[in-house]
């Protein structure tokens, strides 16, 4: 809902990201299976071979001869970055050790995001990876008239982290060939989101150094002049107190590099081109605080199932369901027990009631609600796994009170059991390093297909 900053961490030798291609560390994507399904109820499940890349803003960004850094910490080198298009010319962004530097590892069909990774020359927080269809395009997605499921264990994750699974309408080949970028998706280029993002390093194969301020509290991250804007599905938002699902249209296609009011900023949050609140539906906020956490009906001790189920068909969707499946049960998602809010799924009817009882903007009609999330989905999507923490309002909007100086028992402002005080990256850093999420088991086919939907409670 808020996503945005946070993101990038990591300073090998104080380095990161570019546009060129770096020889210094060979780039070998992990391997993930996935399956696609057809039938019903996830018995005829076919095994796709397949791996992920990690996003270019953790990667080390150097001159193309040599070692030295074109950005290190949070500032741009000058001499080598004195417009966007020179530095993405001079600068190459290079292969990852996805274990060591990132704390990324993949087996089978599980990918393992951890928090904290010491490596020798770095520490690294948190990362972004994309499943791949081949080793330079992402594999696209379009969710509609589908169902998506996968298996997420939080039980890692305490207040304050954010384990996300979302689609954003990202290019198929992470815009290769725009501008200087040369590296594409097999370097993790071209990511967007709703939030319209400005600490990304590099959009259109330009360096977005003009401007570049450095982040006040995040010593690897800044933001630029412009914002990486795009349609986002949130299918999967969560730790091991509170989860949402949430889409957020906007009224472009694909990625838009914004700058000024287009990328909604600050008190111009709804004058820009995305809907950055969204329409989320976490189960906490609607009012039932037992369904979902440690112990709870879902129980965030253990791994489970989440299937997202789109409605619709062409490029059209009325509803977007959620079922989960825990230890051989299947259960529908929780009902609202808000007044004046029913059902137990997204609608556009469901999230004007919300808006309205909430008191919230509907940023989300006026960028064209489900029609516009499902003309962007029919236009194609990428998976996107990551682990983060929240530099801007740490992870409140999520997991505790948000606002926080309003009452908790004010319908829409309690969101989990989280103190107001927690998630500071900086505590969690350094009171969590070990946190981790597992994405796992990723199902894909038509609605009914990746599980048994008739043994729903
Ligand atoms: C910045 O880049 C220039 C070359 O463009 C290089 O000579 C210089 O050493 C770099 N500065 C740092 C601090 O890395």
């Amino acid at each position: 809902m808020y996503k945005s900053l946070a993101l990038a961490s990591l300073s090998l030798f104080g380095a990161v990201s570019a546009q060129q291609v770096g020889t210094q560390q060979t780039e070998t994507h992990p391997k993930m299976s996935w399956k696609t399904c057809t039938g019903k109820g996830g018995t005829s499940c076919t095994t796709k071979s397949a791996s992920i890349t990690l996003d270019s803003n953790w990667r080390w960004a150097h001159l193309t001869s040599g070692y030295t850094n074109c950005y290190t910490d949070n500032a741009w080198n000058t001499t080598s970055c004195k417009d966007g298009a020179a530095c993405a010319k001079n600068c190459a962004i290079d292969g990852a050790d996805y274990s060591g530097t990132y704390g990324i590892t993949a087996g089978s069909d599980a990918l393992t995001l951890k928090f904290v990774t010491k490596g020798s020359y770095s520490t690294n927080i948190g990362s972004r990876t994309y499943l791949m269809e081949s080793d330079s395009k992402y594999q696209m997605f379009n969710l509609i008239g589908k169902e998506f499921t996968f298996d997420v264990d939080v039980s890692k994750l305490p207040c304050g982290l954010n384990g996300a699974l979302y689609f954003v309408e990202m290019a198929a080949d992470g815009g290769m060939g725009k501008g200087n970028n040369k590296a594409g998706a097999k370097y993790g280029t071209g990511y967007c989101d709703a939030q319209c993002p400005h600490d990304i390093k590099w959009i259109n194969g330009e360096a977005n150094s003009a401007g570049w301020v450095p982040s006040s509290n995040d010593k690897n991250a800044g933001s630029g002049t412009w914002g990486a804007c795009c349609p986002e599905m949130d299918i999967w938002e969560g730790n091991s107190i509170s989860t949402a699902y949430t889409p957020h249209p906007c009224s472009g296609n694909g990625l838009v590099r914004c700058e000024g009011t287009d990328c909604g900023d600050g008190d111009n949050r709804y004058g820009g081109i995305c809907d950055k609140d969204g329409c989320d539906f976490n189960s906490y906020r609607m009012g039932v605080k037992d369904f979902y956490g440690p112990g709870m009906t879902l129980d965030t001790n253990k791994k489970m199932t989440v299937v997202t189920q789109f409605v619709g068909s062409g490029s059209s969707l009325s509803e977007i369901k959620r079922f989960y499946v825990q230890g051989g049960k299947v259960f529908k998602n929780s009902e609202s027990a808000i007044s004046g809010i029913t059902g137990n799924s997204i609608s556009d009817a469901w999230c004007e009631q919300q808006k309205t009882v909430f008191g919230d903007t509907s940023s989300y009609k006026a960028k064209g609600g489900l029609n516009a999330m499902a003309a962007s989905l029919a236009r194609g999507h990428v998976l996107v796994m990551s682990l983060w923490d929240d530099h801007a309002v740490n992870m409140l909007w999520l997991d505790s009170t948000y606002p926080t100086d309003k009452d908790a028992s004010t319908p829409g402002v309690g969101r989990g059991t989280c103190a107001t005080s927690s998630g500071k990256p900086e505590d969690v850093e350094a009171n969590s390093p070990n946190a981790q999420v597992i994405y796992s088991n990723i199902r894909f086919g038509p609605i009914g297909s990746t599980f048994d939907e008739a043994a729903a409670k």
